[in-house]
């Protein structure tokens, strides 16, 4: 295969976005023009109409191919109805990039849905591979050329449990064990607002497991940065690119983090007033 550029970038937060790291995004964007940008999610900060067409308008003005993951702050909270009957419609200028899979010669990239319109816990913050999505990811997988290389792009980490025993992705474990039964070369990923770039061990092999940081304000222990990507003959090389200049190794983090954001009570969005029945929550 012939040596790729990626950008990926996330949690851009339209509602508490970084405008300058935006605009210094873009411009690299048009400068280096990357064979795609994969967006992991988190596009918004509550799902308002506003945020969405602010973040649909600096997409589509990138002009380069893009792939983009529903995060768990995309969804409508406080319109419920909407949110179990249409929970994309507030996406429909950029419907077509939405979980979208993009080919390359010798080279994929393949979506995991790890965003769900309810769950049975409280809150719907943490991600959730249901089983359906991960046998339309493994069926993609399946579906390519022998010998392609995989990206598998989703907006939760995979991580299934946090040090002290809390449930983070639910089925994440074994969606990670599955990836790596399938050589996929990295799972890309945003949620938590730090980068990172390591390998996690599954009864089915390593699995290389990239995140982003963020391009919002709402910062972990990183400074609003994103993943530029390059793959070539020589495998995959992930730099976490910030306007600090700080290098990678720096700023990457050593652990997917598995906390509320500092200064925040939760990263829970805010409550809806009425809940449907039988979905669960306190
Ligand atoms: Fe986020
Ligand atoms: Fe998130």
């Amino acid at each position: 295969m012939a040596a790729l550029t990626l950008f990926h970038i996330s949690d851009l937060h339209f509602g508490r976005e970084d405008a300058v790291a935006l605009d210094w995004v873009r411009s690299a964007i048009a400068a280096e023009r990357p064979d795609a940008v994969l967006i992991t999610g988190d596009l918004t900060m509550r799902a308002r109409h506003h945020e969405f067409r602010a973040a649909c308008d600096w997409i589509t003005a990138l002009g380069v191919p893009v792939t983009v993951e529903v995060g768990n702050h995309d969804l409508p909270y406080f319109n419920l109805l909407e949110r179990f009957v249409a929970p994309y419609r507030r996406y429909h200028a950029i419907e077509r990039l939405i979980e979208r899979e993009l080919d390359f010669p010798g080279f994929a990239v393949v979506p995991l849905k790890t965003t769900t319109r309810a769950q049975p816990r409280w809150p719907w913050v943490e991600g959730w591979v249901r089983p359906p999505a991960l046998a339309q990811t493994l069926a993609a997988i399946d579906a390519l050329p022998a010998g392609t290389r995989v990206f598998v792009t989703a907006h939760h980490p995979l991580l299934e449990r946090a040090p002290d025993g809390r449930r983070l992705t639910i089925g994440g474990e074994a969606a990670m064990a599955a990836l790596a039964g399938r050589k996929v070369a990295a799972v890309l990923t945003g949620h938590v607002h730090d980068p990172f770039d390591l390998i996690r061990e599954t009864p089915q092999g390593p699995l290389r497991m990239i995140g982003a940081g963020t391009l919002s304000t709402r910062l972990r222990s990183t400074p609003a940065s994103y993943n530029r990507i390059e793959i070539g003959a020589a495998g995959v090389a992930v730099s976490a690119r910030n306007r600090e200049h700080q290098p990678t190794a720096v700023i990457q983090v050593g652990e997917v983090p598995t906390g509320p954001l500092p200064g925040e009570v939760s990263a829970a969005p805010l409550r809806p007033l009425v809940q449907p029945s039988g979905l669960g929550g306190s």
